[in-house]
């Protein structure tokens, strides 16, 4: 499983890259704010278009992705060529994110202006990543669009789920993937038990019908989830760096440190 950093964050990403573990980038608008309000909060000027070259240029040969912001499908397909003409030159590593569905209630008019954006910008070659998928259906919709990348959000399910039913929870809680019962009944949201579960069930459309889109597991939150991700067979996990970092951490290493430490011969260290 390939792991991509979920960040917007320069340091963050320098750190991932610097340890040799990222093999790519996601950003969205939310993680974007939050590198530029961080940056202008430590008193740095802020020329955004240099700052996400210099994030093109970390990535290197590994794909990033940056998303769009309009919700219309005329208006997506303009400013994902225009994000795509502007930063792919730098490092050839963009792709363009699309939602799998820009409408914000049901009324609304543009539920399929994102599948629209994903299958426009497919054709001309445009790499994409569809977002925001919370059912293997629009998964499969993604995949037959076009979409290079498809992201559904494993974390966000799990605390949907866990709302549902009152559940007290931190984010970073783990949540399993066999879902819970309450009261005798399954908490699912129509067939789905878990964020694990919706990752599985993408993986299982995608590679029963020989898609070559590849499904990111994203909104991953503990280390468990992310090795469940990977048993679950997904092609991408996408991480925040405190999960990375949480990944590396066992108390039992620790007091193996503590031992071997404690066991050093001088005549060891003094080898010449
Ligand atoms: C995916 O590409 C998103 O950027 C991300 O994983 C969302 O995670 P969140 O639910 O923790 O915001």
């Amino acid at each position: 499983m390939k792991i991509f950093i979920d960040s917007a964050d320069l340091d963050e990403i320098n750190q991932a890259y610097g340890w040799g573990v990222a093999d790519g980038i996601t950003t969205n608008p939310s993680l974007l704010k939050k590198a530029v309000d961080k940056r202008i909060a430590s008193g740095n000027k802020l020329d955004l278009e240099t700052y996400i070259k210099d994030i093109l240029k970390t990535a290197k040969n590994t794909p990033v992705s940056l998303e769009v912001t309009e919700i219309t499908a005329g208006r997506m397909i303009e400013q994902g060529k225009k994000i795509f003409d502007m930063f792919n030159p730098v490092a050839n590593n963009v792709n363009i994110k699309i939602p799998v569905n820009p409408a914000f209630k049901n009324e609304d008019e543009t539920h399929f202006d994102g599948i629209e954006a994903v299958r426009k910008l497919s054709a001309e070659g445009i790499p994409v990543n569809c977002t925001l998928v919370f059912t293997p259906e629009q998964a499969l919709l993604a995949a037959k669009a076009g979409a290079k990348y498809i992201s559904p959000f494993a974390g966000r399910v799990d605390d949907y789920l866990r709302k549902s039913c009152g559940m007290k929870f931190d984010k970073s809680d783990y949540y399993p993937a066999a879902g819970t019962e309450k009261s005798g009944k399954v908490i699912e949201d129509n067939g789905i038990v878990s964020g694990i579960d919706l990752v599985s069930q993408c993986v299982e459309i995608i590679e029963q019908y020989g898609f070559e889109s590849e499904i990111i597991a994203a909104s991953l939150r503990n280390p468990r989830q992310s090795r469940e991700a990977a048993l679950a067979g997904a092609h991408i996990a996408t991480l925040p760096l405190q999960v990375i970092k949480d990944m590396l951490k066992h108390h039992k290493t620790y007091e193996g440190m503590k031992a071997f430490t404690a066991d050093i011969v001088k005549e060891y260290v003094e080898l010449k």
